[in-house]
């Protein structure tokens, strides 16, 4: 027969409750997103080195996420990651200027979750958002939700909508962020001409390359696929192509400093005045050598930045 349970002690008892909570807590660390996931440069095994070099990117998935509004820059996508490593350290900037295209219209999370995001990360930047979709701009100035918001209206494929917004805000931006449409033929449009408006020392920040590698997409330009635009940058960058058919058909664009993708998007880098000693030319010599061809070869490639 078995003997009656002796009542449990209350210290048995709280012991009991803290491990159960425990349990639970840790659960629910792994199903929903809490303070510990939310750190997402903070490893199962522990803080990453990540977390260290880079603690804008959680500054931004932070701030993102604590927006009555959140942008899908931190949800479906991981954009912290690069407007962490290169926007988070801007925070206190003076004459901060920055052009965002799309405000975001179609939504479901709402209209202007990344001005949100900018405003709280950048709080005295001088914002520019451009939009195609005129009567929401509209519907939002009437709501009031804009505040004192520049916006620009038009299509961003369109150059002469382009020189419009240049002429509206007067270029000379910082950073600069297409977020529009995402087809090939408008980010190549606009970047074509934004790119000279972009300061030295500045940031272009290209979201969502995927959407150009659909076969639409790829069918109606197969010559200005923006990844390929990117990968062939990167080619430039690196090495030297020399039969140059590359380099004639996506040229670097003049002062490019680097080119870093990440899942879905790329950053583009325009060297800071005065750094000669990251430019092309400086290097013609060095890289002839490298290679073991003579300097006029790589001449052509090298002059043209
Ligand atoms: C993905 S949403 C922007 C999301 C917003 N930045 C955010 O993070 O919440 C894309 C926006 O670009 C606008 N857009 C689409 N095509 C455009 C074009 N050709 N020119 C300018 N804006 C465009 C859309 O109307 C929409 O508001």
């Amino acid at each position: 027969m078995r003997s009656p349970r002796k009542p449990l002690s209350r210290d048995a008892v709280l012991v009991g409750v803290a491990l159960a909570a425990a349990t639970v807590t840790g659960l629910l660390a792994f199903v929903a997103p809490g303070p510990a996931e939310n750190r997402r440069l903070t490893s199962l095994s522990g803080p990453s080195a990540m977390e260290h070099a880079l603690p804008g990117v959680d500054l931004v998935f932070q701030t993102a996420t604590s927006q009555k509004r959140v942008t899908d820059k931190v949800t479906r996508h991981s954009y912290d990651l690069m407007y962490g490593t290169f926007l988070a350290p801007l925070a206190h900037k003076s004459n901060l200027k920055m052009l965002e295209i799309g405000l975001g219209c179609a939504q479901s999370y709402g209209v202007g979750a990344s001005v949100d995001l900018w405003r709280t990360l950048l709080p005295t930047v001088e914002l520019w958002e451009a939009e195609f979709n005129e009567d929401c701009v509209k519907e939002q100035r009437a709501a009031g939700t804009l505040g004192d918001l520049n916006v620009l209206v038009g299509d961003q494929s369109d150059p002469d909508t382009l020189k419009r917004w240049i002429a509206e805000s007067g270029g000379a931006f910082d950073v600069i962020i297409d977020d529009g449409g995402h087809k090939n033929f408008q980010i190549k449009a606009s970047f074509d001409l934004l790119w000279p408006e972009l300061k030295p020392g500045g940031f272009y920040f290209i979201e969502d390359l995927q959407v150009g590698r659909g076969a639409k997409a790829t069918r109606r330009n197969p010559d200005i696929i923006i990844s390929d635009i990117m990968q062939a940058w990167t080619e430039q960058l690196l090495v030297i192509n020399l039969n140059q058919e590359q380099a004639r058909k996506h040229p670097l664009p003049k002062g490019c400093a680097f080119v870093m993708c990440q899942l879905d998007a790329c950053v583009v880098g325009k060297r800071p005045d005065g750094f000669e000693r990251w430019s092309r030319p400086s290097r013609m010599a060095q890289v002839a050598r490298d290679i073991g061809v003579p300097e006029r070869l790589v001449q052509d490639l090298y002059l043209q930045d």
